[in-house]
């Protein structure tokens, strides 16, 4: 595999399997090699303990003086640079004092494929978050961030295997978009060739409104853009999110989806990432709750609450992270806060029949200070109403014939939802910030790495 090994000590052609660190307790008594970094080290004497990670995990690798390792052998394994790529043979013996995996490796051949170069900049210390997010590139390999996005992976593997079982397709909508759909103070434009301006998607939904009528049940995961120019923990520039769309759905049956879809992935990471949540000392107890139904209060009720709880809020006001935080305190899972006033929603949203100052909607807002994970609503079908909606938002019409096409072909009832990936990943690993939560954040004032 490797050419010209920096050093290699007690490399026979025998077979040593190349196994991985999570499935470590399957090869016990097994001879087997690893491939993987060194992570950290400490010597006693006739013995160095090499702590190697694989991405999958991490072990403590055993190297003793004897037949294949010299004493100056030792020396340079000492001083190996932390996060030199290293390849290492050995049995596997379970050892339940052994740091992380109750398993150890009995070196017997090491193979080191490069030096690092240098001193390794993220160290045991303390480094500020300035620091760390500057390094994101390498922060990655920690434990932490290794935890948060397996579980993020397996989350949005869950949000698959939840919708497709529902008969809902997946449908890739486009990035580029020649208007806004979350309103335009938001939007990242550019110029689109001899056509003028387009703008990085604030959502698919439109393109899933338009799928639904050929397919029934869609969804997207893919990326959304704001321009939001707010810092919060909660927001970023560039973030992902699933947006299921079905014909012939009501408000109810969209929460219902919401309700299983929610319960489906917390159940689903709580049974597949104990190791994860218990690296993040996540408190399991809140999220064994989430299941359905779902407390539900209207805006109205959200109101009264929050009135009650001494915040300054009036009728047509928005609730921001403050007030989400405050309404979650009073139940003990996701709670839906539904019928917003019209005014502050978007265009697109059915009115409430018996109130057409309301609209059929829904925020789903998740426990323990999460805030709003889910928008989501019945969308307007009348052909006549929704242009009035498009000249009151000042939208260009010309961008919207095609929308509007889909009122005038078969135009039904239908509903949908988009759940934000990293504030639900956020909750689930109990991490505060949202930053942590996607490989490599854009913030407004982050691009780099
Ligand atoms: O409530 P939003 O803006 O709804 C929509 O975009 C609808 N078109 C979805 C639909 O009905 N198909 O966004 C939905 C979710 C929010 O609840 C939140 O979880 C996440 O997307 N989100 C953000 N996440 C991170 N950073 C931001 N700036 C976000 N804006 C929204
Ligand atoms: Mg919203």
């Amino acid at each position: 595999m490797v050419k010209s090994p920096v050093f290699e000590r007690g490399w026979t052609d025998g077979a040593f399997p190349w196994a991985t660190i999570e499935n470590i307790d399957q090869w016990e008594g097994k001879d087997v090699e690893i491939r993987g970094w060194l992570a950290n080290r400490r010597s006693s004497g006739k013995i160095v303990f090499l702590i190697i990670r694989d991405g999958t995990g991490f072990i403590q690798a055993t190297v003793s003086l004897g037949e294949a390792f010299s004493r100056e052998d030792l020396k340079f394994l000492e001083r190996l640079p932390f996060e030199s790529a290293i390849l290492v043979r050995g049995r596997v013996r379970r050892e339940p004092r052994a740091p992380f995996s109750g398993y150890e490796l009995e070196v017997q051949g090491v193979r080191v494929v490069s030096l690092a170069q240098e001193e390794y900049p993220i160290q045991k210390k303390e480094h500020s978050v300035e620091f760390l997010m500057e390094h994101r590139h390498l922060w990655l390999r920690s434990r932490r961030q290794n935890a948060i996005l397996r579980i993020r992976n397996t989350i949005i593997m869950g949000i698959h295997e939840c919708l497709q079982k529902e008969g809902f397709v997946l449908i890739d909508p486009p990035i580029l978009t020649p208007a806004a759909c979350e309103g335009t103070t938001t939007l990242f434009e550019l110029e689109y060739f001899d056509l003028g301006k387009a703008y990085l998607s604030q959502s698919g939904q439109l393109y899933m409104e338009a799928a639904c009528m050929a397919f029934g049940r869609v969804y997207c995961l893919a990326p959304a853009f704001r321009a939001e120019k707010s810092k919060t923990r909660r927001h970023l520039t560039e973030f992902w999110m699933v947006e299921p769309e079905a014909a012939f759905f009501t408000f109810e049956d969209n929460l219902h989806l919401q309700e299983r879809l929610v319960s489906f992935i917390v159940q689903k990471v709580l049974s597949e990432c104990p190791r994860e949540l218990e690296i993040l000392e996540r408190d399991t107890k809140p999220l064994e709750r989430v299941t359905p139904p779902f407390p539900r209060i209207s805006y109205t009720e959200a109101l009264e609450l929050l009135q009650r709880k001494g915040f300054p809020v009036r009728w047509g006001d928005d609730f921001g992270g403050d007030e989400e935080t405050a309404i979650s305190e009073e139940f003990d899972r996701p709670v839906f806060i539904h019928h917003y006033p019209k005014a502050i929603k978007a265009f697109y949203m059915q009115p409430d029949p018996e109130n057409p100052d309301l609209v059929l909607n829904d925020d789903l807002i998740a426990p323990e200070g999460y805030g709003e994970i889910i928008g989501g609503s019945e969308r307007i079908y009348d052909l006549a109403l929704l242009e009035e909606r498009l000249r009151e938002h000042n939208l260009p019409r010309e961008a919207f014939e095609w929308y509007l096409d889909l009122r005038r072909f078969g135009a039904c009832p239908h509903s949908g939802f988009g759940l934000g990936i990293e504030r639900t990943v956020a909750w689930i690993c109990g991490v505060h910030h949202i930053r942590e939560t996607i490989p490599f954040p854009r913030q407004i004032y982050r691009i780099y790495p």
